[in-house]
């Protein structure tokens, strides 16, 4: 389906996510035994690059890795995902690393290391400008330096091609950016975070008023994530879509988001009109929502397409 489509290059995060499971968490200076222990391939970028290419996209990751075994291990397993990683680049530090704690019932502390994901410069970014003038689409979010994501975006707008860029984790962003973007895809709070100023009160007002508050930015598209409501995509001057949601058992949502981007990137790499990328993008990550985990919860093609069709297995 993505035979001869142009590359989905990703310019992001690659982080492993550490995660101990106890019954509570940890007093300040305390000491305890938990019960379980797991390591998790994360980083948004890393995400997006592996829904593209678990999909048969042709999906290339620009990004850094630390010279410890973690960094090997996430080259490791974005190669077994079927992501090009010849334009990754191992840096002599720590690789990016999340260490998460998990107390029964949920509750949470995280602690986010950027490693090598601090190393990702505009000089770094400008070294691959030869790869990313070859995309159909530019993905990148906000997990690398706020000037490096400027650079990939003056860079896509000399080179001609498209940049999507995931707002998250929502932050300030250069005035400038939004305008180097052919598409922002924020989920609720961060659009709300993204239109604070441009709109009187677009706090609980219309998707298309949310929509049309973030399009004054500068950006020429705007993708509106809304969890299980689906999501509501619109292009200036062009029309507007309310993509729906499908209705399947959500066990974990963790990367829905980033599903959805990997896919509607590879739909519109590979030609598909706005919203035939737009429902694509959401049976993935309905799909995804349906299963544990974050890359590992990533659908293959076939089985977005017997979603769309209406023949899949999923509880509709
Ligand atoms: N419960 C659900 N049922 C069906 N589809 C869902 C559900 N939750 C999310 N989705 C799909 O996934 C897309 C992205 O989800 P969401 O809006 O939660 O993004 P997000 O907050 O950016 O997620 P992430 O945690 O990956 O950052 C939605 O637009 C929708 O298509
Ligand atoms: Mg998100």
């Amino acid at each position: 389906m993505f035979a001869g489509s142009k590359p989905v290059v990703v310019v992001g995060s690659i982080n492993t996510d550490l995660v101990a499971h106890a019954d509570r968490l940890p007093l300040k200076g305390e000491t305890i035994t938990g019960n379980s222990f797991h390591t998790f391939q994360g980083g948004k970028g890393a995400n997006q690059a592996v829904a593209a290419a678990k999909l048969g996209a042709k999906a290339i990751m620009v990004g850094k890795v630390g010279s410890d075994s973690f960094g090997a291990e996430s080259i490791r397993q974005l190669t077994a995902s079927g992501v090009d990683c010849t334009h990754i680049a191992v840096e002599p530090c720590d690789s990016g690393i999340a260490v998460i704690t998990v107390g029964t019932g949920g509750q949470n502390t995280i602690v986010v290391i950027p490693g090598a994901n601090a190393a990702v410069t505009p000089a770094f970014i400008e070294a691959n400008r030869d790869v990313i003038k070859t995309a159909g689409m530019v993905l990148a979010q906000l997990e690398i330096p706020m000037e490096s994501v400027l650079r990939l975006g003056q860079i896509c707008h000399e080179e001609d091609v498209p940049l999507m860029l995931d707002p998250a984790p929502a932050r300030e962003l250069p005035g400038e950016l939004l305008s180097l973007c052919s598409w922002i895809t924020p989920n609720e709070t961060e659009a709300q975070f993204y239109a604070r100023g441009t709109a009187d009160d677009a706090h609980s007002k219309s998707s298309s008023a949310v929509a049309a508050a973030l399009l004054k930015t500068g950006t020429h598209g705007v993708v509106l994530k809304l969890g299980e409501l689906g999501a509501y995509i619109e292009q200036t001057g062009g029309s507007a879509f309310q993509i729906p949601s499908f209705k399947v058992a959500a066990v974990d949502s963790t990367a829905a988001g980033d599903t959805f981007n990997g896919a509607f990137a590879a739909a519109l790499s590979a030609g598909r009109d706005v919203e035939w990328s737009g429902r694509f993008g959401s049976a993935a990550a309905a799909i995804s929502v349906t299963r544990m985990g974050a890359q590992a919860s990533m659908p293959k093609a076939d089985e977005v397409m017997a979603l769309l069709s209406g023949q899949s297995d999923v509880k509709l």
